[in-house]
């Protein structure tokens, strides 16, 4: 790769299919951001081994590399333009893993915020040393391929505040080989699940996935939480929080469906079914390109292969020239 556009390494780990939380808080915004930069986009296959290392949940993992690459594929990220790789087939990045992990300390790891919601939200007690080094293997990821922006959700800003201190430190320590990257933080923000109480999650099961076929979504839409103080169409509603409404506005493309719907409401002069039809036909019409594009893939199991494994050998092109480069100056080359 030649170009002088500045790079960008992005990704996620392949714990499911993705939903319109994701496509809202992330994907929209990498499909985009592909025409204007170098993009990396990585499987993070060999992060979800710091909560789950046993074979029942490790044995599925290339099928959800594949599931996650699909959903890629689905929402336009484009393999010509940008490269989708999976991390376990890079094996550089866990000697620059290994390396980097001696510019932590063990404090300075232990004290990053996303440790201590992972080991709420999962009851872990004491974490393990590759759940310590999470961040770690994050950051040679990152540093890998010298990339210069990571467009990330807030809740990983300081995985990649410590990306920039290894980079620092080794630049300090050794030469100035790294650019010092910085967190591009998605404007997308978080979308509200289906029930309205919370951000679209698949633990909770609130969610709208990208692969939901159209019965799916009309049935989600109908079973959908709106504003729990109206009880009669005549009832004047509400739009502010209301999770018809919000969908209403991400993703329906007739404004003024949309304005006309928003003020019979607060007038109460329109049913919650015509509201939640209106959104169901949007949503679908959203996903309609999605669906075509997902279907000249899904099920084409060698050519999800193929897109991985070329992927993947970019990558390891990268991260072979930085790793040389790191152990030349490193003086062991
Ligand atoms: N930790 C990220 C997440 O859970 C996934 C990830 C792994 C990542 N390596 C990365 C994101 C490098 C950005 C850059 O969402």
């Amino acid at each position: 790769m030649t170009s002088h556009k500045k790079r960008i390494l992005t990704g996620d780990r392949p714990t499911g299919p993705l939903h319109l939380g994701h496509y809202v808080g992330t994907l929209k915004n990498r499909v985009r951001l592909q025409d204007e930069y170098d993009c990396f986009f990585i499987i993070a296959d060999l992060h979800t081994l710091t909560t789950a290392a046993n074979y029942e949940k490790t044995k599925g993992l290339n099928d959800r590399a594949r599931g996650l690459v699909l959903d890629y594929l689905s929402v336009g990220i484009d393999p010509s333009k940008s490269v989708i790789y999976q991390q376990s087939k890079v094996p550089e990045v866990t000697y620059l893993s290994t390396i980097f992990s001696n510019l932590v300390t063990v404090p300075r790891a232990d004290r990053l915020p996303t440790l201590k919601d992972v080991m709420n939200d999962l009851h872990i007690d004491a974490p393990s040393v590759g759940l310590l080094n999470y961040p770690i293997l994050q950051a040679a990821d990152i540093l890998m391929v010298k990339a210069n922006l990571v467009p990330v959700g807030k809740d990983q800003q300081s995985h990649i505040e410590i990306t920039r201190e290894i980079a620092r430190d080794f630049n300090k320590g050794f030469k100035e080989i790294f650019p010092i990257p910085d967190a591009l933080i998605g404007e997308g923000g978080t979308l509200i699940g289906t029930d309205g109480q919370a951000k679209m999650s698949k633990s909770i099961g609130n969610c709208i996935y990208l692969s939901d076929d159209e019965e799916t979504v009309n049935k989600k839409v109908k079973g959908m939480y709106t504003d729990p103080t109206r009880i009669k169409p005549t009832d004047p509603g509400h739009i502010e929080g209301n999770p018809v409404f919000i969908y209403h506005d991400a993703f329906n493309d007739d404004k003024d469906e949309v304005a006309d719907l928003k003020d019979r409401y607060i007038k109460g002069q329109v049913g919650d079914v015509e509201v939640k039809t209106k959104l169901a036909l949007a949503l679908n019409k959203f996903l309609d390109p999605i669906r075509a594009r997902r279907a000249k893939y899904e099920g084409n199991t060698d050519l999800l292969n193929q897109i991985i494994f070329e992927g993947s050998e970019k990558a390891r092109t990268e991260a072979s020239k930085t790793l040389e480069e790191v152990l030349t100056v490193m003086g062991i080359k």
